[in-house]
């Protein structure tokens, strides 16, 4: 696991930013896994912005989104489809049909539909590159502590503490879905690459769990010490409780070097 200690937010975001665009601007048919959730709201803003003033295309794109609510509908203003045409789909030249969610409505299936997700992902080639932000309880997509580390792509029932991390996001009188369809985290350790953005001192403790505790599911972020090409991008305050900052701040000095050397190489 590489652990990457920005100064700020802004910088967590360019750096997400720049990873996303190299894998753009590199291979023939990229496949991103993209999240939601406040922390990727900015990396989306600098795609938007590279799009308009760099001519970054999204035109051959694939995209997997990590999770969706349960029978939600699509328009609805708080469903996972609407955060990701509002702050990237609508603004680049991806091509909507290939961008997808794991859908689900009350009429359908839940493990079919979540065979289905595991099987469109095969098909488009495997996710090159899986963005993820992290839950105050260290839980990675809706994988809530206690999920399988081997589970691939099914309906969960959110934690209590999920469901109030998200309250914010919902007026008084709107309805707040309690259950989930989302990628298992065998979905994605499957990804070629993992980056878990993570900001803020409310994400201190999950972060440091991750990187320095048991691997344990009942810290889901903790399957990514198992992971071959993982980066943590962090600001300070998200780092705040991690005890080696300063090895991974040599680390990354080293490794900087050592790119500049032989040049990146991302082996997608
Ligand atoms: P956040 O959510 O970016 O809104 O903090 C992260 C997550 O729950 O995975």
């Amino acid at each position: 696991m590489q652990v990457i200690i920005f100064d700020d937010a802004e910088q967590v975001a360019e750096h997400a930013a720049q990873w996303v665009s190299e894998l753009v601007e590199n291979k023939t048919n990229p496949v991103l896994g993209l999240a939601t959730g406040s922390t990727p709201i900015s990396l989306y803003k600098k795609l938007v912005e590279r799009h308009n003033e760099q001519g970054l295309s999204f035109k051959n794109v694939s995209s997997f989104n990590l999770d969706e609510y349960h029978n939600i509908d699509p328009a609805n203003p708080q469903s996972y489809r609407s955060f990701m045409n509002d702050n990237l789909f609508s603004h680049v030249d991806i091509d909507v049909a290939n961008t997808h969610l794991p859908t689900c409505t009350s009429e359908q299936n839940p493990r079919e539909q979540g065979l289905n997700y595991e099987q469109a992902i095969k098909d488009a080639g495997g996710i090159d590159l899986q963005i993820l932000g992290i839950g105050a309880n260290g839980h990675i997509g809706f994988n809530e502590p206690t999920s399988s580390l081997v589970s691939k792509t099914r309906i969960k029932t959110l934690t209590e503490q999920t469901i109030k991390d998200n309250s914010r996001l919902f007026k008084a009188d709107e309805h707040q879905p309690d259950m989930a369809m989302t990628m298992g985290i065998g979905t994605i350790m499957d990804s070629r690459y993992v980056l878990l953005m993570a900001t803020g001192e409310n994400k201190a403790d999950a972060v440091n769990d991750m990187v320095t505790g048991a691997l344990s599911a009942m810290c889901p972020a903790s399957a990514l010490q198992m992971h071959e090409n993982a980066i943590v991008i962090l600001d300070k305050a998200a780092a705040s409780k991690l005890e080696d900052k300063g090895y991974y701040q040599w680390a990354d000095k080293q490794n900087n070097k050592l790119n500049q050397q032989y040049g990146l190489y991302h082996n997608y």
